[in-house]
Parts: C-alpha cells; sequence; structure tokens
C-alpha cells in the first residue's frame, strides 16, 4: 500500500500531467483514476496523504469528483489536500470545494490552483460568453510557456505537502465572506441542481476511427455505420471528444470551428481512455 495516493480526473490531460508530475516528485505514490471507482470506498489506515486533482468546471468542483468525495471514507485522518487546474479563471472553486468536503466531514488541509490551457471555447455557458477566436489563444507559442510554469510550480507544491502545510486553508477561508460568496453560494446551489445539456455535432469527413467512443469519459458516445452519436444525457464536460477527435469533425453548439483543439501534448487519448479501466 503507497503512503500517497492521488485521485485525479481528467478531460484533455491537463490534470493527468499534473498528477504523474506530482506522483513522480512525491514518491511512494500511487495514481488512480476517480473514473476507475464507481462503489463506496475505503481509504486505509496505512494512507498518510491523499489528493484530488481535477480541472475546474464553471468555477466549481466537477460533479464527477462530488460524487467521489460522497462515497470515500476514512479509516484514519489523513492530510488531504487538492490541486485544481483551470483556464486562468478558476473563481472561487476553491471555496466551493472546501463546502463540498465540509458537507461530508472531511477536513481539507491544503488547497492548490494551477492555470494550464483552457480546454473549451464554451464550457456551457451561454453564447454569448464564448470566445470565437479560441484557437488563438491555444496557439503553440501561448500554451508552452504556460505548461512549462505549471510543471515549475509542482515542486513547490510538493514542498507544501511534505511538511503537510496548511496555510492555504486560511486563504481559502479569507474568500468564504461577504455578498460575493454569499452569491456563488447561490449559483452553486443552482448549477448542482440543474442539468445543463451539451449539443455535440458532428460535421463533415469522419474517418470512423472510434476515439470519441473510446475516449468518452461516460461512455455515452456510440458508433452506428462507423459514426458517432451521443446517447443519452449523462456527460462530465470534460471536452474529450470534442478535442482528440483527430480531424476535429465534432463541434459543439454555437462553435463548429474546425480550428482549435487542445489537449495536453504529452497526454494521448489511449492514457484518458485508459482512467476507465486503471486501478
Ligand atoms: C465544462 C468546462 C468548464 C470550465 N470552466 C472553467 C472555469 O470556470 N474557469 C477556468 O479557468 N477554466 C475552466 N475550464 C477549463 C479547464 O478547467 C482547464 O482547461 C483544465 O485544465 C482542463 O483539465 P483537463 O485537461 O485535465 O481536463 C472549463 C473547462 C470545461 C470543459
Ligand atoms: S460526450 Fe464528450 S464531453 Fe461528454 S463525457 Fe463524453 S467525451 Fe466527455
Ligand atoms: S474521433 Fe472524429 S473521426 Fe474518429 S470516429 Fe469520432 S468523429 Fe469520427
Amino acid at each position: 500500500m503507497s503512503k500517497n495516493i492521488i485521485y485525479y480526473f481528467s478531460g484533455t490531460g491537463n490534470s493527468l500531467s499534473i498528477a504523474m508530475e506530482l506522483a513522480e516528485k512525491l514518491g511512494e505514490a500511487a495514481l488512480i483514476p476517480v473514473l476507475s471507482i464507481d462503489s463506496d470506498y475505503m481509504i486505509s489506515s496505512e494512507v498518510e496523504t491523499v489528493g484530488l486533482v481535477y480541472p475546474i468546471y464553471m468555477n466549481a468542483t466537477p460533479q464527477i469528483i462530488q460524487e467521489f468525495i460522497s462515497r470515500i471514507k476514512f479509516e484514519k485522518n489523513c492530510y488531504v489536500y487538492a490541486i485544481a487546474t483551470h483556464g486562468g479563471i478558476p473563481g472561487k472553486a476553491g471555496c466551493h470545494l472546501h463546502k463540498v468536503l465540509k458537507d461530508e466531514n472531511i477536513s481539507l488541509k491544503a488547497y492548490f490552483e494551477i492555470c494550464m490551457i483552457n480546454n473549451t471555447p464554451k464550457g456551457v455557458a451561454p453564447k454569448f460568453l464564448m470566445n470565437l477566436d479560441w484557437e488563438k489563444e491555444i496557439a503553440e507559442d501561448k500554451v508552452i510557456p504556460i505548461l512549462q510554469q505549471s510543471i515549475e510550480e509542482i515542486q513547490s507544491i510538493v514542498s507544501f505537502i511534505q511538511s503537510r502545510d496548511t496555510s492555504s486553508i486560511e486563504v481559502l477561508q479569507a474568500k468564504e465572506k461577504g455578498f460575493q460568496y454569499w452569491i456563488m453560494k447561490q449559483l452553486w446551489k443552482v448549477s448542482g441542481h440543474s442539468k445543463p445539456k451539451l449539443q455535440f455535432l458532428l460535421g463533415d469527413g469522419c474517418i470512423g476511427c472510434g476515439i470519441c467512443e473510446k475516449v468518452c469519459t461516460t461512455n455515452r458516445i456510440k458508433l452506428s455505420a462507423g459514426k458517432p452519436y451521443w446517447e443519452g444525457e449523462k456527460c462530465h464536460y470534460c471536452y474529450a471528444c470534442f478535442n482528440f477527435c483527430p480531424v476535429q469533425v465534432i463541434g459543439v453548439k454555437y462553435y463548429t470551428k474546425k480550428l482549435g483543439r487542445y489537449h495536453h501534448p504529452d497526454v494521448g487519448w489511449e492514457d484518458v481512455a485508459a482512467q476507465k479501466h486503471l486501478q
């Protein structure tokens, strides 16, 4: 049993790259995909640190991470920390995680954010919030320095974890006050109950490779006569299908341009797909 366990979720590889780098630098660490755990889950008393690594969605914690948190139990208290990756506008996502954990009587000991590359032109946001020149934001000259910086940040995070530092929680607590925080709490309540629909659109030129089906983190993509279709509404909004299609024919409502797709350069669709099976 490893002393350090890192649970991760990643749609386009940013969080996975951080989790892998962290595991290497921490040592004696096991990387476990949240997607591979679908029932109640006990964390052994031999574990000393538990990390959650995931992307920020809509200034909050992804549903898949919230569900995981509701299923875990601890044999004994340990140092629980989180690293949230984001595209530059994290908002009060850390306060959201803090609240989600508190509601489950789990004490968060440290929280870190790492700015990476936004993996979507629109999230689940309405049309007026979309950036239609999104492809310019993910040009190589912008991507590489940001990703290099993200790796550098991990070293200092590792030092915090190794010294069991808790000072980042004071920073979170300072943000958990005032009218702005009250507004955020109301928004989280609404978004917690809402089920936004993400409508993907298949353009011309699909080569029937099946990558979208394999990479889909909820398995809602099926192939029929070599072409994908999106079954039902269960979606993690991970944008893996949109970003990993090798011929960029998957669009999303309001964004059907072929330009502008992103995944972490060191992470392939196979790594994202493997989250569903690895344990
Ligand atoms: C549905 C959705 C919502 C997002 N919301 C935010 C957000 O509120 N703030 C932000 O800075 N980035 C946001 N992002 C960008 C991701 O947090 C960022 O690209 C992250 O590093 C992706 O991680 P991954 O590659 O591990 O999936 C969002 C991405 C998606 C797909
Ligand atoms: S449909 Fe696309 S965005 Fe939704 S879970 Fe599957 S891969 Fe992710
Ligand atoms: S990943 Fe793209 S090309 Fe491959 S089957 Fe899906 S839509 Fe078609």
